[in-house]
């Protein structure tokens, strides 16, 4: 028998408040926040889809172990248990513990990249490339054409373009630094790759002597789409997949924010002892002894749990079939959202929703506006305010697609906050008409989304 109503797969033992507010406060707060809901404060979000990263709620096993942690400054059993976690699951002999994902990614990326350097990804996440490019090295985004497409119902837009990598091998050749392949992919809308494409990417990588990479954080949520939508892993486990994704790989990073369900941590792992202690000597310097890098033994508990627990059945069950319960009832009752619906996420396509408004206007940032008054609802812009520039006479180039993305946090909301938030949808589409556009007033040089101030267009 199917029930509709998706129970989480848990109780709840301890409780947060959340401060309930109306539309007249939250006209005055965003408007002191200039529109930008990064400058609001947290107790004034209702329901906070900012990110999935560092949000989850953690499990009493996973607090019951952070009181066994071990704060030795060497070879603390912490370090232990959290090495055997993953090493088991990645099958690397060498991890490098660091603070979150982008430490690892600077430490390895900053090592192999440099000026000349080629690396190649499905698409590169926002500090992945900002690393990259730091490095003084090029990043470029191959993924399938398919993913472009937000009505097809293509299961893996995650993919790398295979064509595209083999003429980009010819082209580049040992300059290329590693092939990064991102799961689920965060940036192409939270689509999987699947092991098909992980297969013939690891296979190049191997004929032409490359580094193929994994950025894991969200594995466990792409081994649910391959179990679902690959024929040949149907009778897999969820761990299983992962771990065969990991042994097609040379290493990967993780921000452990994501799928190791904790609110801080990471890790680099890599099988090549040489790259190991060459990274080892980066870690040492700037985050912290090998055995603890840039975490504290408590966090290392944590992480080792919480490695485990994602990949349980009923949790991945409720994990991807809550996202697609957000997403497709908001579809249903006419949002344009990104198709299918990704693991973390849904992205609403703000371009088609406010066709009224043109992009140098900032579409996305008006449905982010309207989703914070109307319900207190928290998410972010994935569009010309994030990735917008500016040519030579001061001009917008947009970016190639105005999307606001509603990210879900792991544990933390139930079926009941999800359908509120399906309301309040309702209620934007009802004025949909009627919105306008905003204009930046300030913006700083880098990442301009954070702290941009904005102001309404009359
Ligand atoms: N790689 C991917 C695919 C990510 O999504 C993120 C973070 C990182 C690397 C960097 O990890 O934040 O621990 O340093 N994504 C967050 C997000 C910030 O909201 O999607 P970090």
């Amino acid at each position: 028998m199917a029930f509709k109503t998706i129970i989480e797969p848990f109780r709840i033992k301890t409780v947060e408040p959340i401060k309930m507010s109306s539309v007249a406060e939250r006209k005055n707060y965003i408007k002191n926040a200039h529109y930008n809901p990064f400058l609001l404060k947290s107790s004034q979000v209702i329901i906070d889809m900012l990110t999935d990263s560092g949000t989850s709620a953690m499990s009493q096993n996973q607090w019951a172990a952070m009181m066994q942690g071990d704060e030795s400054y060497a070879g603390a059993a912490s370090w232990e248990r959290f090495y055997d976690a993953v090493n088991d699951l990645t099958g690397f002999e060498f991890v490098l513990p660091t603070h979150q994902g982008r430490a690892a990614e600077r430490i390895l990326y900053g090592y192999l990249g440099g000026k000349g350097k080629i690396f190649i990804s499905n698409t590169h996440f926002d500090t992945t490339r900002a690393n990259i490019e730091f490095s003084g090295a090029t990043a470029i985004d191959i993924p399938v054409k398919e993913g472009k497409d937000f009505d097809s119902d293509y299961p893996f837009k995650g993919n790398l373009d295979i064509t595209l990598l083999q003429q980009l091998i010819k082209k580049h050749g040992k300059n290329i630094a590693a092939v990064i392949v991102t799961v689920t992919n965060n940036s192409g809308g939270g689509q999987p790759v699947s092991m098909e494409n992980m297969k013939a990417v690891s296979a190049l990588c191997k004929k032409n002597k490359l580094l193929c990479i994994l950025d894991c954080c969200r594995v466990a949520e792409n081994a649910y789409f391959i179990k679902h939508r690959e024929k040949a892993y149907a009778n897999h486990s969820y761990r299983q997949i992962a771990q065969q994704m990991f042994a097609l790989a040379d290493g990967a990073i993780m921000s452990a924010k994501k799928d190791a369900l904790v609110n801080m941590g990471g890790f680099l792992a890599v099988a090549d002892k040489k790259l190991a202690d060459a990274c080892m000597n980066l870690l040492i310097i700037t985050e912290g002894f090998s055995t603890y890098g840039g975490l504290s033994g408590r966090d290392m508990e944590a992480i080792a749990v919480g490695l485990k627990e994602v990949f349980d059945d009923d949790y991945l069950n409720y994990r991807i079939k809550s996202t697609a319960y957000l997403g497709d009832r908001i579809k249903q009752h006419g949002v344009p959202i990104l198709y299918p619906i990704g693991g973390h996420a849904v992205y609403v396509d703000a371009k088609k929703l406010y066709p009224q408004i043109p992009v140098h206007e900032y579409p996305g940032q008006a449905l982010v506006c309207e989703l914070y008054t109307t319900g207190g609802i928290r998410c972010v812009e994935i569009g010309s305010v994030m990735f917008g520039k500016y040519n030579k006479s001061g001009k917008l180039i947009p970016a190639p697609q105005e999307l606001v993305r509603l990210a879900i946090p792991r544990r933390v909301y139930t079926q009941s906050h999800i359908d509120y938030v399906i309301e309040v949808f309702d209620e934007v589409l009802k004025n949909s008409k009627k919105v306008k556009g905003l204009k930046i007033t300030k913006e700083p040089q880098f990442l301009r989304h954070f702290t941009a101030h904005f102001e309404r267009l009359k």
